[in-house]
């Protein structure tokens, strides 16, 4: 991962959301070369690749939780403690290592020496404890860059070693919270989605000028808010059948804020199974469907699953998309095959709030 001028990076995602990530890389930045996707158990996704050219815009993909320099991919490491000299040796001696430090400097831009943090990350069973990880690490930082500062919080540069099993990834970051925090939503409900995880979604839909986007069991308003980031649209209609939640995703999305045309963003009170829309009226929907706890009581799964995709199947135009959020994924599929106006066309396993669901993307035919 080192040809020519290229810089190697990598993005942090939420776990499975990495491969729609490569789809955001490759959109945004059509040079960019994949390198390889890897995990940090239930964790995180991570993404590989290279590319030239100012990294700043890295900052702007939706789908990441973070971006780092990559500095050192080694896949073959023992889990002996000659892990730790090999470490020792990476990081004070490498070239790539040093590479990816001169990138970040550059980037930094920092008046003096800068100020570090190492954190550290292991997974799978080794010879040696995370700390001695962490030690070896911050060792041989001081050998290599003698007049850097470590400190124990902030930091100019955040170090991040990850030893994955038998795969050692350190990388240096890039983003700051504010890439996962990416806007302060003024209220924030249970089961609200990731935002990174909303955005993969969106993305799937493949945002276009002309969309008329929906999300009919819309909660706080988290898909809505990256449909409206994603780029222009016709129309973002939105609802829910809780009006807590009404009014929660009304003062979340902007339109409320600074007074845009009130027809682009509409949010409204509904059952999803009954929506006040017209057949083929919609040309994308994106919804994370409510699953085990959070359903009301004595509400039917299987109905509401299926008197909703019922009810997709009439108000989504045909060739349009819609993409589906649950860890019920069984019963996705049985409701979908029951639609004969739907078909699966592909599915995304991703971990959301610690449980493991699927993505569904599915078409209407025409
Ligand atoms: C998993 S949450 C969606 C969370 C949302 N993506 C967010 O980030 O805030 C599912 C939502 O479906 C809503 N819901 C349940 N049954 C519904 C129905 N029949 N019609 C419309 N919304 C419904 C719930 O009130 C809940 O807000």
């Amino acid at each position: 991962m080192t040809a020519n001028t290229a810089t190697s990076y990598y993005l942090q995602t939420m776990p499975g959301v990495e491969e729609i990530a490569w789809l955001e890389v490759r959109r945004k930045f059509p040079d960019a070369r994949f390198g390889a996707y890897s995990f940090a158990k239930d964790q995180n996704g991570l993404l590989l690749f290279e590319m030239s050219g100012d990294p700043g815009g890295l900052l702007d993909l939706r789908t990441a939780e973070d971006v780092f320099f990559l500095a050192i991919n080694e896949e073959r490491m023992t889990r002996g403690r000659q892990d730790l000299q090999t470490i020792n040796e990476l990081v004070s001696r490498g070239e790539d290592f040093g590479r990816a430090a001169n990138s970040f400097l550059r980037h930094l831009k920092p008046s003096g020496p800068p100020t570090y943090r190492v954190i550290s990350r292991k997974y799978g069973q080794h010879q040696y404890r995370r700390i001695d990880l962490e030690t070896a690490v911050l060792r041989a930082i001081q050998q290599r860059y003698p007049r850097w500062s470590e400190v124990e919080d902030g930091g100019q540069i955040e170090i991040w070693a990850n030893m994955l099993g038998s795969q050692l990834i350190v990388g240096l970051r890039l983003s700051d919270r504010s890439m996962r925090h990416r806007y302060q939503k003024r209220v924030e409900l249970p089961a609200s989605l990731r935002p990174s995880v909303a955005a993969a979604m969106v993305l799937l839909t493949e945002p276009e000028e002309g969309d008329v986007f929906l999300d009919p069991m819309c909660g706080s308003g988290t898909i809505l808010l990256e449909r409206i980031n994603a780029g222009p649209y016709h129309q973002v209609l939105g609802g829910d059948v809780e009006d807590t939640r009404v009014t929660a995703a009304r003062q979340n999305l902007p339109q409320q804020r600074k007074g845009r045309k009130a027809d682009k963003i509409i949010v409204r009170q509904w059952d999803s199974r009954q929506l006040p829309l017209d057949d083929g009226s919609v040309h994308k929907v994106a919804t994370n469907l409510p699953f085990g706890r959070q359903l009301s009581a004595g509400q039917n799964l299987e109905a509401l699953y299926q008197g909703t995709l019922h009810e997709l199947a009439r108000v989504v135009h045909p060739g349009g998309k819609i993409v589906l959020l649950s860890s019920e994924y069984d019963l996705v599929k049985q409701c979908v095959r029951r639609e004969e106006k739907l078909n699966i066309l592909t599915g995304y396993s991703v971990a959301v709030l610690g449980h493991w669901g699927r993505i569904y993307l599915i078409e209407r035919l025409s």
